[in-house]
C-alpha cells in the first residue's frame, strides 16, 4: 500500500484551514508542501508562515520540498515552522552531504529531490545517509503537469541502487501522478505518491485519496 502525500500547491488556499481539515479525515499519510523562491524554479509558490499555520493544523507528518537556491540558509526556519521532513534538492547545493547534516542534526528526516535530468546514479554517495529521495516526474515549478514516462525507468534504477546497498531508504514521486499512472509508479518501485491536482480537482478528494491508497 503506497503512502500518500497530497501537495497542498493544488489546494485552494482561500479555504487552507478546510483542506487541512479534508486531509486530516482523510486516508493521506502525509501533508507535502512545495516551497518555490523564483529563482530555482521559475515560480514562486509560498513560504514559512504558510507551512507554520499548516503544520500546526494537522498531526500527520508534514514534509517540506525546497525548491529554492541556498537551502541551507533556511533548514532551521523550517525545523521550528514545524517540518518533519526537509526534502533539498541536489542540483541547488554544492555541499549536499554537509546539508543533509544539518537537517538530521535538527532532528527531521532528511530527503533529497532530483530533477528529470539528473541520473539517479548521482545519489549513490548520498544514499546512506539519507531518510527519502523525491524523484521528480516533471520539471518542478508547477503543479497539473505531465507526468514524463522516463520517470519508470528512474524508478527501476533507483530501486536497484537502494536494494543492492540493502539500506531503507523510501522512494518518493513527485509530479503528473494520477489514478491511471499511479499502479505502474508503484510497480516500478515507488513507495510514497506525490499528488496535487489528483487529489484537490478531484469531484471528492477523499475518494481519490482512497483510491490512491487502494493500489
Ligand atoms: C512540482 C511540485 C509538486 C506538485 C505536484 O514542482 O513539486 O509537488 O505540486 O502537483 P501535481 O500532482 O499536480 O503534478
Ligand atoms: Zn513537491
Amino acid at each position: 500500500m503506497p503512502i500518500i502525500a497530497p501537495s497542498l500547491l493544488a489546494a485552494d488556499f482561500l479555504k487552507l484551514g478546510e483542506e487541512c481539515s479534508m486531509l486530516n479525515e482523510s486516508e493521506a499519510d502525509r501533508f507535502h508542501l512545495d516551497v518555490m523562491d523564483g529563482r530555482f524554479v521559475p515560480n514562486i509558490s509560498f513560504g514559512l508562515p504558510i507551512v507554520q499555520q499548516v503544520t500546526n493544523a494537522t498531526d500527520k507528518i508534514c514534509e517540506v520540498h525546497l525548491m529554492i537556491v541556498e537551502p541551507e540558509k533556511y533548514i532551521e526556519e523550517f525545523k521550528n515552522a514545524g517540518a518533519d521532513v526537509l526534502i533539498i534538492h541536489l542540483e541547488a547545493c554544492i555541499n549536499l552531504h554537509r546539508n543533509i547534516q544539518q537537517i538530521k542534526l535538527l532532528k527531521m528526516q532528511a530527503g533529497v529531490a532530483i530533477n528529470p535530468h539528473t541520473p539517479v546514479v548521482f545519489l549513490k554517495d548520498i544514499l546512506a545517509d539519507i531518510d527519502l529521495v523525491c524523484l521528480m516526474s516533471v520539471n518542478p515549478g508547477y503543479g497539473g503537469q505531465t507526468f514524463i514516462p522516463h520517470s519508470i525507468e528512474k524508478i527501476r534504477q533507483l530501486r536497484k541502487l537502494i536494494d543492492d546497498a540493502k539500506l531503507n531508504v523510501k522512494i518518493e514521486v513527485d509530479g503528473g501522478v494520477t489514478l491511471e499512472n499511479a499502479k505502474q509508479i508503484v510497480e516500478a518501485g515507488a513507495d510514497i505518491l506525490v499528488a496535487g491536482s489528483a487529489v484537490f480537482k478531484a469531484a471528492d478528494p477523499k475518494e481519490a485519496i482512497h483510491e490512491f491508497k487502494s493500489i
